[in-house]
């Protein structure tokens, strides 16, 4: 699939069929984040793979959605804040270099016929607690992925027109 297809097929995935992700399915994913670049190739994440119901569980109680339990597998990245670049003028780049990431992982998802979506709304907090995270990690993006429900439509692709977002001086 060509990158533009790929773009245009992928969307935001609120149901699923249960269907296991396999673990070749998994790593191909892991890998693609893995690769993703960074700034100053510093890779100041942490993917963590919740497959287990104790643990999937957990990240339930910090995004309370019924389609979110449908999910065979997430996918929660953090930010390692003693790791991620900071620039001269104090910006952190920690969140970005996670977006890069997150959307490695969605992109290899949708190649593999499987559906994710991006989850920030969840309380961070909570999410740092249950899962007693070292100090210095943030949870930024949670992912579900897996097979979508049979039954689902892939929502319409609303987006901005170009003439309103390209800037050509
Ligand atoms: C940074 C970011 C945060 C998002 N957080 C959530 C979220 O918390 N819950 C949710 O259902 N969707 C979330 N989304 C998905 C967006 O709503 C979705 O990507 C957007 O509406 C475009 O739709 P599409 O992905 O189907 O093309 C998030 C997406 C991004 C990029």
């Amino acid at each position: 699939m060509d990158f533009k297809t790929l773009s245009e097929t992928r969307y935001s995935v609120r149901a699923y069929s249960g269907e296991p992700v396999t673990e070749d399915q998994l790593q191909y994913i892991l890998e693609c984040a893995r690769l993703a670049p960074s700034a100053v190739n510093l890779q100041p994440w942490k993917f963590y793979v919740m497959t287990s119901q104790t643990d999937r569980e957990l990240l339930q109680q910090c995004y309370k959605r019924d389609w979110l339990s449908q999910a065979p597998l997430y996918i929660l990245l953090t930010v390692q804040h003693d790791v991620e670049w900071v620039r001269s003028d104090g910006k952190r780049h920690g969140d970005i270099d996670i977006a890069i990431a997150a959307e490695h992982i969605c992109l290899a998802a949708a190649e593999l016929g499987l559906g994710s979506c991006w989850v920030c709304n969840f309380n961070a907090q909570l999410c740092h607690e249950l899962l007693k995270l070292p100090e210095t990690e943030e949870p930024v993006v949670l992912i579900p992925i897996g097979k979508a429900a049979a039954d689902l439509k892939p929502s319409e692709k609303k987006r901005k027109d170009m003439a309103e977002i390209v800037v050509r001086r």
